[in-house]
């Protein structure tokens, strides 16, 4: 009987976690045989996917998509057994190394300072068009845009497979929190958590997103903090920092027990509707039953409308996706309300809304001032102050 099956939700598209790590007892022999092997190296991106497939945080896929899968999730937005999943998955390589191998081969898989940490099965070389992949993807093919930067960067031809990792993922952060899906599953059932509410981010904490949490956490037994700590554009906060103010939030504003604090290794596409899709598939597989969208998810620049990442659920039945969506408007502190509030609940206007943008904070932060308590607690501003300070 699967370990899932009193848990409150399924793994996505399955009834179990994909695993590829490697028993320990076969990893000297792997060790050993990867070192025979012609090698693919992996940058830290491919790196964050290559853990995402490892432990499961990725399933149901089992490795770098093969081409049926890529063409599906790039038009449709689905693999090719027609389970949900809409970006793909792939790793690049250069075309001398490609023409290099054939199918059925085995590729050993390194870190950029050459240690060999995975074995790829070959089952498919192709070729993709990485232009069309970024107009699907993100909408546009402006390399403006830093997700589109990134596809663009991606080698066009693919090695499609299974993998086996047989060490940890090097370079990764954050060691003492839970970064897993098995180990929060786990959580949640020490918790005795039914309802369990995600919440992605890759910002600091501000009251908005305080307010959502909680609003969310109002309908739920508990909330999974779940920043993503892979790498993000370089203006972003760094996840150091953003970690730190996770911690103070969490200790100082919400109740021991019913809120807890893990990280996602994903790196971030920017890919606003379609990356709020993955991300929603994704705490499934971490074992949350509910997915905070809120406005402009998983947004950068203009690219995207406010409330794109929040229809994009539309297209798919419920029942596909599993996890539900916590949908919220805009929100903001209005003087006349008192308190924080919505477009849905404030009758107010924008003259009594303390609305800032993110370009407007980071100007006050690095001049060394403090964001208004009523959009950041004076705990976080200091410590968004300090870190702006020492990044001088
Ligand atoms: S994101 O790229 O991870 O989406 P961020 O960390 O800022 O960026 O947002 C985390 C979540 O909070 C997303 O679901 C986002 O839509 C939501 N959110 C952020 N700010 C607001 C706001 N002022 N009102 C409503 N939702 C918000």
């Amino acid at each position: 009987m699967s370990t899932f099956n009193n848990d409150p939700i399924s793994p996505h598209g399955g009834q179990e976690l994909v695993d590829l790590r490697v028993p320990d007892s076969e990893r000297a022999q792997m060790r050993v045989y990867a070192e025979k092997l012609p090698v693919a190296t992996l940058n830290a991106r491919d790196l964050a996917d290559l853990e995402m497939l490892a432990t499961g945080a990725f399933s149901p896929l089992t490795g770098y998509m093969g081409e049926a899968d890529y063409l599906r999730s790039r038009d449709e937005m689905r693999l090719a057994s027609g389970t949900p999943w809409p970006i793909p998955i792939t790793l690049g390589v250069d075309e001398a190394t490609a023409r290099g191998l054939a199918r059925g081969q085995d590729v050993a898989l390194a870190a950029e300072n050459g240690d060999r940490i995975a074995i790829l099965r070959v089952t498919e070389i192709y070729q993709v068009d990485r232009r069309r992949e970024a107009e699907a993807v993100f909408g546009t093919a402006d390399e403006a845009h830093p997700g589109v930067r990134n596809v663009l960067a991606m080698m066009p031809w693919c090695l499609g497979g299974r993998v086996m990792l047989f060490e940890e993922v090097p370079g990764r952060t954050f060691l003492q929190y839970p970064r897993e899906p098995r180990q929060c599953r786990a959580q949640f059932r020490t918790n005795g958590w039914r309802k369990i509410v995600a919440f992605q981010t890759r910002n600091p904490t501000h009251r908005a997103h305080e307010y959502i949490q909680k609003a969310a956490l109002e309908i739920c037994d508990g909330l999974l903090l779940h920043p993503l700590v892979g790498e993000t554009k370089d203006d972003d906060v760094p996840a150091a920092v953003r970690m730190e103010t996770y911690e103070l939030l969490l200790k100082l504003y919400y109740p021991r027990g019913r809120a807890m604090l893990a990280v996602m290794p994903a790196h971030m596409r920017y890919g606003g509707p379609r990356e709020a899709i993955l991300h929603a598939i994704v705490r499934r597989n971490y074992g949350c039953t509910h997915f905070i969208v809120g406005r402009d998810h998983a947004g950068v620049g203009k690219y995207y409308g406010s409330y794109d990442a929040q229809k994009i659920f539309d297209r798919f039945d419920p029942a596909e996706i599993g996890i539900t969506p916590l949908t919220f408007e805009n929100t903001f502190y209005c003087r006349r309300c008192g308190a924080m509030a919505s477009y849905k609940t404030c009758p107010h206007s924008d003259e009594d809304r303390l609305l800032l943008s993110g370009t407007k904070v980071r100007e006050m932060l690095r001049r060394g001032e403090s964001p208004p308590p009523e959009f950041t607690r004076p705990e976080i501003a200091a410590v968004l102050v300090r870190a702006m300070k020492e990044t001088k």
